[in-house]
């Protein structure tokens, strides 16, 4: 994802061509799996999430490198264009809650006939826990209901975690972007282009 809402479009971007791909320094990724603790959970955002996902993505993208977007942005027109996510079937919005708040978020909806593009983001302290990849199961599923051939993203080609994950879920690297998008400080960054297959449910005709 373009690290996205518009994330979605722009990198979130990238590659582990040659085994680049290596663990980064992150919180303990077991951290949620220790007795007494609630298990996370996601579930499709509604109307009244719509300040709590505004919220993460800003917390995001303050932190300058994992998402298309930067601050400052309008926080209005991202709380509009949630809204609107929210209400239009024809997108799919989720959520990821722990401790009884709002974590994480993805976005996914048909950039083109057949393929759908995604966002995804959590805040810092609640990654490597797993709920990266409950968050990508549900963009992927609802991908799949929603008769899709292909799931495709971009990420940043120093986005370690997420091209990890990306690549565990079985996406594979279609090309890199060179000098594609620009940022507030007027450097251009590389995204990275990655696509996942999805197979057809047995029985299913064209
Ligand atoms: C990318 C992101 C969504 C991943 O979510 P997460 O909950 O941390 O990921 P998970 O805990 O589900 O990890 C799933 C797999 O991803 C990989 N991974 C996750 N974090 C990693 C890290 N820090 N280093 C290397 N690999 C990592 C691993 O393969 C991991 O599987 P494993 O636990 O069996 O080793 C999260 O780091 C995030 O929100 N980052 C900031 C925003 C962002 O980058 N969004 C994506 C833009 S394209």
């Amino acid at each position: 994802m373009v690290p996205n809402t518009d994330d979605r479009r722009e990198p979130g971007p990238i590659a582990s061509a040659g085994g680049l791909i290596r663990r980064v320094a992150g919180p303990d990724r077991t951290v949620s799996r220790v007795p007494g603790d609630h298990p996370p959970t996601v579930r499709t955002a509604v109307s009244a999430d719509i300040d709590h996902i505004v919220a993460v993505r800003h917390q995001v993208a303050e932190e300058g490198r994992w998402i298309g977007a930067e601050v400052p942005f309008d926080t209005a027109e991202a709380a509009r264009r949630t809204r609107t996510a929210i209400e239009d079937a024809e997108y799919g919005v989720f959520v990821a809650e722990m401790d009884n708040a709002i974590v994480g978020t993805a976005t996914v909806d048909f950039t083109s006939r057949g393929v759908t593009s995604f966002g995804m983001m959590l805040l810092g302290s609640y990654r490597g826990r797993g709920i990266g990849t409950l968050l990508l199961d549900r963009v992927i599923g609802w991908s799949r209901a929603h008769g899709a051939h292909k799931v495709s993203l971009q990420v940043w080609p120093h986005n370690e975690p997420a091209l990890a994950l990306y690549t565990r879920a079985g996406f594979e690297i279609e090309g890199i972007l060179r000098a594609h998008y620009r940022r507030r400080n007027g450097e251009l960054w590389d995204a990275v282009m990655m696509g996942l297959p999805l197979s057809r449910p047995a029985g299913a005709h064209e």
